[in-house]
């Protein structure tokens, strides 16, 4: 459920018109829905009480400090890979004890950063990761508290690209050796084994793969306590999948996921974390555009808009399907044609939908496009010189800008010509 509703004949975000905030900030931009954000937190929360857990929001779904804060506020933890996201977390005013930092290639810096900083744990994903974290730890004199992330070679059943969790991928150590893995751990100095981790992928629409990991990982908590480690955690990572249609398409909700987890993990006396990004955000946000044209091709018709593949890159880069529905509301009866929806980049692979059926918009009309709260913003460009858009929050009858449109001197500012030119 989101926030986004026709109400008079215009679209809406919460009680805010699209219309009022495109005449506001221009197009294209993000709008996102706090009440939405809110809700989609508190599904997650509901689901895994009474067991103890924190649910860490995935920063690389949606990075905005804005964003963060008014999950933050709510008690969320955070889920970084990066220093940056790291950063990002800290300005949100999220203390260190409720960020996990995960990603495969952590750098000695980014370590240092973290353990400055505080932080809840590692999630630890090589022997050499492992290494390099004892020895920055142990020069710092503090000590690192790791899960190790264990690929348990399990397909997730999602698009190849967001996969993660086969032993083919990058990710991980694999389940086998984690024995092996967590004595060397338990030895290193600077090292404090808390837990567990798993991620096996993203945008999964189906519960088995998760349920497949999850045991595995129960298993091996038994395991490893036998062998005198001390598992008090157990980080399940993100994945849950969400409705890019409003038709036929029904993913578990976090309640079937939370039950499974309550039956699969729920005696070992575990914290449980989760690490969803997408099931929050996403249908937390609109990409809104305006029609810059309609082109009638010698086959088909074209609507060209304002946004483009370096705005939202997820149709270019998985062939994702995101719902687009105009901001006036069409009316019964009214004409449906297809059309291709494009962008103004130089490259075929600009196209956000292919033979869409829509009513007849002309230049001037705005389009919204659905479940863009998640990897929209985030994964932005400024491929052809586009400078990155702004994108809203709204909060019930308010709106404001969380990131300003840069002009284009603050965009060309940036380059250096070398002196010797
Ligand atoms: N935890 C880890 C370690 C992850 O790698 C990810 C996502 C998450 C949590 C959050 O997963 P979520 O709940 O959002 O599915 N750009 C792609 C998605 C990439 C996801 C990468 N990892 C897309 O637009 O579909």
């Amino acid at each position: 459920m989101d926030h986004f509703l026709y109400k008079n004949g215009h679209l809406h975000a919460e009680d805010v018109p699209l219309r009022d905030i495109a005449a506001s900030v221009g197009t294209p931009f993000y709008c996102y829905s706090s009440a939405t954000l809110k809700r989609h937190f508190a599904l997650f929360t509901e689901a895994l009480s009474p067991l103890p857990h924190l649910v860490c929001f995935a920063v690389k779904a949606n990075s905005n400090v804005a964003v963060l804060k008014l999950l933050g506020d709510l008690g969320a933890g955070m889920d970084v890979v990066s220093g940056g996201e790291y950063l990002r977390a800290k300005a949100a005013g999220v203390p260190g004890e409720r960020i996990v930092f995960s990603g495969v290639g952590k750098t000695r810096e980014e370590m240092g950063l973290a353990l400055g900083g505080g932080v809840r744990q590692f999630n630890v994903e090589s022997e050499p990761e492992l290494e390099a974290l004892s020895e920055v730890a142990t020069t710092m004199g503090i000590e690192a508290p790791i899960a190790l992330r264990l690929n348990p070679d399990v397909d997730a059943k999602t698009h190849d690209k967001i996969s993660t969790g086969r032993k083919e991928d990058k990710f991980g150590i694999p389940i086998a050796r984690a024995s092996e893995i967590y004595a060397r751990a338990a030895q290193l100095p600077g090292i404090r084994v808390v837990g567990i981790d798993m991620h096996i992928g993203s945008q999964l629409t189906d519960l088995a793969p998760f349920e497949a990991a999850y045991t595995k990982m129960a298993d091996l908590t038994r395991q490893l306590r036998a062998e005198g480690h001390f598992i008090e955690r157990l980080d399940l990572g993100g994945g849950l999948g969400i409705p890019y249609t409003r038709s036929n398409e029904a993913p578990p909700l976090p309640s079937d996921y939370g039950a499974m987890i309550h039956r699969v993990l729920g005696d070992l006396g575990c914290e449980i974390e989760i690490e969803p990004g997408r099931l929050i955000a996403g249908n937390a946000g609109l990409l809104v555009s305006q029609v810059i044209y309609r082109k009638a091709g010698d086959e088909r018709e074209f609507l060209i808009i304002d946004a483009a593949m370096n705005d939202l890159m997820r149709p270019a880069m998985y062939a994702a399907h995101h719902d687009i529905v105009p901001v006036s509301e069409p009316a019964p009866g009214d004409d449906i044609a297809p059309v291709d929806i494009v962008g103004p980049v130089c490259e075929s692979g600009d196209t956000f939908a292919r033979q869409r059926d829509m009513p007849l918009l002309v230049a001037g009309d705005l389009v919204a496009f659905r479940s863009a709260g998640a990897y929209g913003a985030v994964m932005a460009s400024e491929y052809n010189s586009r400078p990155l858009i702004p994108e809203v929050l709204v909060n019930e009858d308010q709106f404001a800008v969380i990131r300003p449109r840069p002009g284009f001197d603050e965009m060309i500012a940036r380059d250096r010509i070398p002196d010797w030119m």
